[in-house]
């Protein structure tokens, strides 16, 4: 596999800068600091977690909407952080596998599930671009994941996961909308991040229906999206269907390109490199 400078550069600052992750309504934590505290402290903070941001305008709508759908079913919680959403879905019913970039962040959801007594999997992308998954699954839960790297970036990162959602399952994603980026005034993602998620995160990518169904491609449908959270453009959310498996040059194979055919306005970071296998 050849990968360009740039995207090692780019990897490295994103699984650095997500070792700190949101929490409460308006704070973030390191997962290492976390992992020092004792269970009662752990687990006490993880409630105020839950309770500040599962009110029905954050997390609690889609928590109650897809309670019953998810029940029995593989979801797979790519970048869980805190387990928030990951944790309330095995609680009831969803078969979970928690899917990070950050080796202490699915440490201390280890942690977590145990004292909660949770039976889950867990899985650590060591290669964004191929996994090794057993089996497929019915649902991938995106939270605010795959909106941290730049179009291109992630649309190969999509490519690499697709094969492993089953044909009619979902994807379920949260992002910022572009009426957010607009109103924020930031020249491009790198800017934008700063404002969004702190120091040291080194992008957000914005995006609308248009983009998204670009970044997923032919082989799956938008359902529907909303916006919401403050001002009714602080997130939105996307939920999309899996027709079929694919093109085959585009899916199930081992190598990834990346699609430089992207929406008018996307600020996508141009990559020198072509993840190569
Ligand atoms: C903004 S936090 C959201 C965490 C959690 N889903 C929540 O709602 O609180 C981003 C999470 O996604 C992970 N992450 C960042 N980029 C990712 C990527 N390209 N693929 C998978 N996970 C990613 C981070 O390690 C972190 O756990």
């Amino acid at each position: 596999m050849t990968i360009g400078n740039q995207t090692v550069a780019f990897e490295h600052s994103l699984r650095e800068k997500w070792r700190e992750i949101p929490a409460t309504r308006h704070r973030r934590m390191f997962s290492s600091d976390l992992l020092t505290v004792g269970d009662d402290v752990l687990l006490e903070f993880w409630e105020r977690c839950r309770e500040e941001t599962c009110v029905p305008g954050v997390r609690g709508w889609y928590q109650e909407l897809y309670k019953e759908k998810l029940n029995g079913k593989a979801v797979a919680d790519i970048g869980p952080g805190l387990g928030i959403d990951g944790i309330w879905f095995a609680q009831h019913g969803a078969r979970v596998t928690f899917v990070e970039i950050v080796e202490d962040n699915l440490e201390l959801l280890r942690r977590l599930c145990r004292l909660k007594g949770i039976d889950a999997d867990f899985y650590y992308i060591d290669d964004l671009f191929e996994y090794r998954f057993e089996s497929r699954f019915d649902c991938f839960l995106c939270v605010g994941s795959l909106i941290n790297a730049p179009f291109d970036f992630t649309q190969c990162q999509v490519k690499a996961l697709a094969p492993f959602l089953h044909v009619g399952g979902s994807t379920l994603m949260l992002g910022y909308p572009k009426e957010r980026f607009d109103a924020s005034g930031a020249a491009d993602g790198a800017s934008f991040a700063a404002m969004t998620d702190g120091p040291r995160t080194p992008w957000i990518e914005w995006y609308d229906d248009e983009k998204i169904r670009t970044l997923f491609g032919s082989a799956f449908q938008l359902q529907w999206s909303r916006k919401f959270g403050s001002d009714g453009i602080e997130f939105n959310w996307f939920d999309l269907s899996k027709l079929d498996d694919g093109h085959p040059d585009l899916e199930l194979s081992h190598r990834t390109s990346i699609d430089r055919s992207r929406p008018r306005g996307s600020t996508a970071l141009p990559l020198d490199v072509v993840p190569d296998r």
